[in-house]
């Protein structure tokens, strides 16, 4: 048992360290795109051709389960990819759902990238399960700059969030929907700028109990499984800003030359 996850870039590590936390002796391949980073305004056509390059790679790594730690990814690419490969295929999409059901003002903020924004199967979901609530949208593409520049607090942290967020607020929403992996990273700077009463989704637990969910009791589990990572981008890039982004993991990491 191996499970390869994958992303635009670093986003995706708030996704792997959730699952981390509950399944410690599963060996973990990631590879963040970073190469091609942002998905987020890209066409679907490219975000597609990437992603089924990334799995085939980790599937070659021997990756038995993938999850696309992406939303963008997951919104364009996870139905084509269920359809061409055999092994389980787990997404993440924006939680508009619980925060449907959470909200009291009636108004939800869904931070999420452009390209989530424009899919097809975004506007399901705001069909199907929020009919009766006002959805606002806000793609933050300065956001993963930021993660994937290791800036996660600080002026210009701060600065940015107030941008994205106090028109949402401003607007009424008590609810505001993480919609891609980079943003947790800010979440410090999120909270910090958040009224009491307004609350965060982040779908990264949920996927990390969905991926536990798969993985059968009798897996080979090992005591010290690695955690490989790897980048499309710069790997001096990624050595530097990782230990803010997972300071409690100890990771092997590579270039990837896709
Ligand atoms: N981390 C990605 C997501 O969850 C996308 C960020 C980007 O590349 O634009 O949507």
């Amino acid at each position: 048992m191996k499970i390869g996850i994958l992303d635009s870039g670093v986003g995706g590590l708030s996704v792997l360290r959730e699952i981390r936390k509950l399944l410690p002796n599963i060996p973990i391949h990631y590879v963040g795109d970073s190469s091609w980073c942002p998905y987020g305004n890209k066409s679907a056509e490219v975000i597609n051709r990437r992603v089924f390059q990334i799995t085939d790679h980790l599937i070659e790594c021997g990756a038995t389960l993938i999850v696309i730690a992406c939303n963008s990814a997951t919104i364009h690419s996870v139905g084509p990819l269920r359809d061409a490969y055999l092994l389980p295929i787990v997404g993440m999409e924006p939680g508009i759902k619980p925060a449907a059901q959470k909200t009291e003002s009636g108004v939800v903020g869904v931070l999420a990238t452009e390209a989530s924004i424009l899919g097809e199967k975004f506007h399901q979901l705001v069909n199907d399960h929020a009919k009766d609530v006002k959805v606002i949208t806000r793609p933050c593409p300065y956001f993963v700059e930021l993660v994937e520049a290791g800036t996660l607090n600080g002026a210009e942290a701060e600065s940015a969030v107030k941008e994205a967020i106090d028109p949402l607020l401003d607007s009424g929403a008590d609810v505001l929907v993480l919609g891609c992996t980079h943003y947790p990273f800010l979440g410090e700077a999120i909270q910090s700028r958040l009224p009491s009463g307004v609350s965060i989704i982040d779908t990264g637990i949920a996927v990390a109990k969905r991926v536990q969910s798969l993985v059968p009791r009798n897996s080979n589990s090992v005591v010290e499984a690695t955690i490989d990572i790897e980048t499309t981008g710069s790997l001096d890039q990624l050595n530097r800003i990782l230990p803010s982004l997972l300071p409690d993991l100890a990771v092997n990491t590579a270039s990837c030359s896709l």
